[in-house]
């Protein structure tokens, strides 16, 4: 009998050996699923970036985060590292000063069904909502 059995994603807390600090736990799946990162394994994390990281995962409270820091000063591999060994998927979004929230949870578009039809109203969903 084949005994391998599938794990079902779920959250839960990770150890975080794999970030060179075993025993502490941070928030993230107990296995990949579709949209996690690949990890560069040679990426070692600065402390500080971390550790705002980690206590937004643990602790969101309900918002977001924002990383603010000059351009290619690695903010956005800190979040794709951090992601990739805590099992958490990513969606890149490009934002300007004109996107909205609506852009993101999703909005009502004109929409026809096939070419040629009568077009009417539905809801599209943004990224925020496509997981
Ligand atoms: N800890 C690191 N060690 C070595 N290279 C790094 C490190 N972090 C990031 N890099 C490299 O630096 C470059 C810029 O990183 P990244 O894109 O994460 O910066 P950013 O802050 O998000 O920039 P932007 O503001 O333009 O979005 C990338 O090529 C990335 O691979
Ligand atoms: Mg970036």
């Amino acid at each position: 009998m084949n005994a391998q059995t599938k794990i079902k994603p779920s959250v839960t807390k990770v150890d975080m050996a794999s970030f060179g600090k075993p025993g502490v736990q941070c928030l993230g799946y107990n296995t990949p699923i579709l949209g996690v990162p690949a990890a560069n394994d040679t990426y070692k994390f600065r402390d500080d970036v971390l550790r705002v990281i980690i206590g937004y995962l643990n602790s969101p409270a309900g918002d977001g985060l924002a990383l603010i820091g000059p351009t290619g000063s690695g903010k956005t591999t800190a979040i794709l590292e951090a992601a990739a060994r805590l099992n958490w998927p990513v969606q890149s979004i490009t934002a300007s000063g004109r996107t909205e929230a609506l852009d993101l949870i999703g909005t009502f578009v004109l929409m026809a069904s096939n070419p040629g039809e009568q077009p009417s109203m539905r809801w599209m969903d943004g990224p925020w909502r496509k997981q």
